[in-house]
Parts: structure tokens; C-alpha cells; sequence
């Protein structure tokens, strides 16, 4: 009887187990999900955002602002003063500005689009910030800037140099971009 109620027991086990439903998962595992793009940016004055939201618009991208915690005054800014914070900031390459708290954890993205003014040549401190306290690992980074005419190859070849664990793109300066030339960039034509 016991042997029999066992059995009984075993088999009702075995129908419970097929029909249990299948534990719910958080992790996305579709390609989206592996493919998923962040456009992240830095601006001081405007434009960069304009080109970083015509970006998110044509890759139907989240997008970031990164922002110093001490947002930068025209003072700040004026690059003739030699004294001011972002002179003094950009001849100093291991200045690091603060920023704010970043929201989301962003070793979730695997392309980043990260968007900078040109400052003095090169893409300003909070950009290293960013990407030092992002703690990326398997990321391609894609930049994209705005300036008074620099081009933005050589803020590219630095951040390439300075993160080598990091895979960037050259990029593309996008000052005075149209949304058809953003759109033309992303398709890759
Ligand atoms: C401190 C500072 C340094 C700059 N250095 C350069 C530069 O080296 N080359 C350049 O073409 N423009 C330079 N600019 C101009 C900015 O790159 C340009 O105005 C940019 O579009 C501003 O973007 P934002 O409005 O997103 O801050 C500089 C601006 C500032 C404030």
C-alpha cells in the first residue's frame, strides 16, 4: 500500500513538474536587447543637445545627458581667460569634473553614441567622467560633436588612446546637421 501510495506520489510529481509554468526572466534575450543603443551627451551650451536629440529621433534611441555637478557658467567657459574652470580643466588631462549621478546601469548598451562640444581639440573632462565611472566593458562607442570648426578626428584618436579596452568608432562632427543628414549617418550612407 505505502509502495503504492509512493508511486501514486512520484507520478503526480512528474505532471506537476510539466505543467508548472516557466519561471519568469528580466533578462531580454532577444537582439534587441543585444544591440541596444544609448545616445549619451555633454552640453554646455545647447548645441550638442539639438544634434544628440535629432540623433536619438533617427536611431529610436534612449538618450542621456550627462551633467557636471557644477554647471558650467560663461565665466567658466570663456576660453580667452586662461584662469577660467574649463581652461584650467582642460590643461589638466587627469581633471576629472563631477557629474551627476548616472541613472541607469549602462553596461546594459552595447553602441553608445556619445556626444561632446570640441573643447581646446578634444573632448571636455566630463566625457572622461562619464565613461570612467560608467564602468563599460563590451561597448563600441560612437562620438559625435559640435565646435567652431575643429574637426573631431583628434577628440576620437584620444579617447581611442586613453580607454584601449574600449572599442570607439572615428565618429562625426555634426555641426549644423539636418535631420536627413543625421538620418544618412546612421544608415550608414
Ligand atoms: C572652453 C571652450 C573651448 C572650445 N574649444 C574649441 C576648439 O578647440 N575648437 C572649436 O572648433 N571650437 C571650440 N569651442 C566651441 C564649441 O566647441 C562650440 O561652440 C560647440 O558647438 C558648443 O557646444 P555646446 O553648445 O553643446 O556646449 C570651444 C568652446 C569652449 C566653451
Amino acid at each position: 500500500m505505502k509502495k503504492l501510495f509512493l508511486c501514486a506520489l512520484a507520478a503526480l510529481a512528474i505532471v506537476a513538474c510539466k505543467q508548472a509554468p516557466k519561471a519568469e526572466t528580466t533578462e531580454d534575450t532577444t537582439d534587441a536587447a543585444a544591440e541596444k543603443t544609448l545616445v549619451a551627451y555633454f552640453s554646455a551650451t545647447g548645441t550638442t543637445q539639438a544634434a544628440a536629440e535629432l540623433l536619438a529621433q533617427a536611431l529610436e534611441a534612449e538618450v542621456f545627458r550627462i551633467e557636471p555637478v557644477e554647471p558650467y557658467t560663461e565665466d567658466d567657459l570663456n576660453w580667452r581667460d586662461s584662469l577660467s574652470r574649463s581652461s584650467v580643466e582642460m590643461k589638466d588631462i587627469k581633471a576629472r569634473p563631477a557629474i551627476k549621478a548616472l541613472p541607469v546601469d549602462l553596461r546594459q548598451y552595447k553602441k553608445i553614441y556619445l556626444g561632446f562640444p570640441i573643447w581646446w581639440g578634444v573632448a571636455p573632462r566630463v566625457i572622461n567622467t562619464f565613461i570612467e565611472e560608467s564602468e563599460f566593458a563590451d561597448v563600441t562607442i560612437v562620438p559625435f560633436a559640435t565646435s567652431g570648426g575643429s574637426e573631431i578626428d583628434e577628440a576620437s584618436k584620444a579617447l581611442a588612446e586613453t580607454y584601449t579596452n574600449l572599442t570607439f568608432e572615428s565618429g562625426r562632427l555634426l555641426n549644423d546637421a539636418t535631420p536627413a543628414d543625421i538620418e544618412a549617418w546612421v544608415k550608414g550612407e
